[in-house]
């Protein structure tokens, strides 16, 4: 891990490497608020470790890692400080020598990758008019929806979706498109956002403290982090819990209170690997746009594949999720 206070942006700028054992680290650069800079580092080496199961769990040849540039609560975002902190970051991600990747997360886009590519080459998913594949939320959102039919067919018998509720919680570049995949697939769709604006994208909604306690039969969790905890497992009323959101549980144990009260959680780093899966194998890979879509829609196949076997063995979907990532690292 590397730490710094920016040189040209005077911001805390964290890139945390947690794996290397599969190849290079690859994982987002998240351009976040925060009550202290130090959340912001704990956040990167939670996040990074996020990355090491989600890429070994996809199959794919790399490691994990994750950038933060941690903004303070008083820090007003400008443009000219938005680039600054990429320049820094980009600098940063040089000085790794090409064993960390980085590419958009929470807070950033194609349009910053094009500032970072200024200062280093290894970044992911520049605009394709910039030699890049584009924004990494579409295949992210796509797998998720892969993950959310094979949760649904595994729970209700079927992934027709049509007369369900589903909850999205977090309307931002994700789950902005799954809102759209779950409502074109004929679902009832609520969604939330800690952003009152996001009421005019005209779904029904509610506040976003609620979100995920509303009566549904799918919840999506699509914001940050750290969102199912103890005390919310009894107040869930969804039988399934499927969305993009990284580290959703507050600890591993909430992933056995979840089983035992009957909800079935589909661990976020099996569902969320779209954006990496699609991004690393066009990018690195050169594999063709077809053949990766194809490699997104499998994350369903293996929700199936580790639903049924927790269910089969009496465990839960994160110790299978963990088996398969400990059979990849070994
Ligand atoms: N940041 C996204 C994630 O958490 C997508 C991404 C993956 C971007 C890998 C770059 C590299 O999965």
């Amino acid at each position: 891990m590397k730490v710094r206070r920016g040189p040209r942006s005077g911001l805390p700028v964290v890139v945390a490497i947690h794996s290397r054992a599969l190849g290079p680290a690859a994982g987002g650069i998240r351009l976040r608020r925060y009550p202290d800079w130090r959340d912001g580092l704990v956040d990167a080496l939670r996040l990074s470790e996020a990355m090491t199961a989600k890429n070994a769990a996809a199959g794919l040849d790399f490691g994990g890692g994750k950038t933060v540039i941690a903004l303070g609560p008083g820090t007003e975002l400008t443009p000219s400080l938005r680039e600054a902190a990429l320049l820094d970051v980009g600098e940063l991600i040089e000085s790794f020598g090409g064993t960390y990747f980085g590419g958009p997360d929470v807070g950033t886009g194609p349009a910053d990758m094009v500032v970072v590519r200024r200062a280093t080459s290894r970044v992911f998913c520049l605009p394709p008019e910039h030699g890049g594949t584009g924004s990494s939320s579409i295949p992210t959102a796509l797998g998720v929806f892969a993950a959310l039919r094979a949760g649904a067919r595994h729970v209700f018998g079927s992934a027709e979706l049509t007369g369900r509720t589903v909850v999205v919680s977090g309307l931002g570049s994700v789950g902005a498109l799954v809102a759209q995949h779950v409502a074109a697939a004929g679902a009832r769709v609520v969604v939330s956002d800690v952003d009152p604006a996001k009421r005019a994208s005209g779904y029904e909604w509610v506040d976003p403290e609620k979100a995920l306690r509303t009566p549904a039969d799918i919840v999506v969790p699509a914001a940050v982090g750290g969102v199912l905890s103890a005390e919310l497992v009894p107040e869930l009323s969804a039988p399934l819990v499927v969305g993009p959101a990284n580290n959703q549980l507050t600890s591993e144990a909430v992933a056995d209170e979840l089983a035992a009260r009957g909800i079935v959680w589909v661990p976020d780093f099996i569902a969320s690997a779209g954006g990496a899966v699609y991004t690393l194998l066009r990018e690195v890979e050169g594999v063709p746009h077809e053949e990766a879509n194809a490699r997104v829609e499998a994350i369903g196949a293996t929700v199936s594949a580790v639903l049924d076997a927790a269910r089969d063995k009496g465990t839960t979907p994160l110790r299978e999720a963990r088996a398969r990532v400990a059979a990849r690292l070994s």
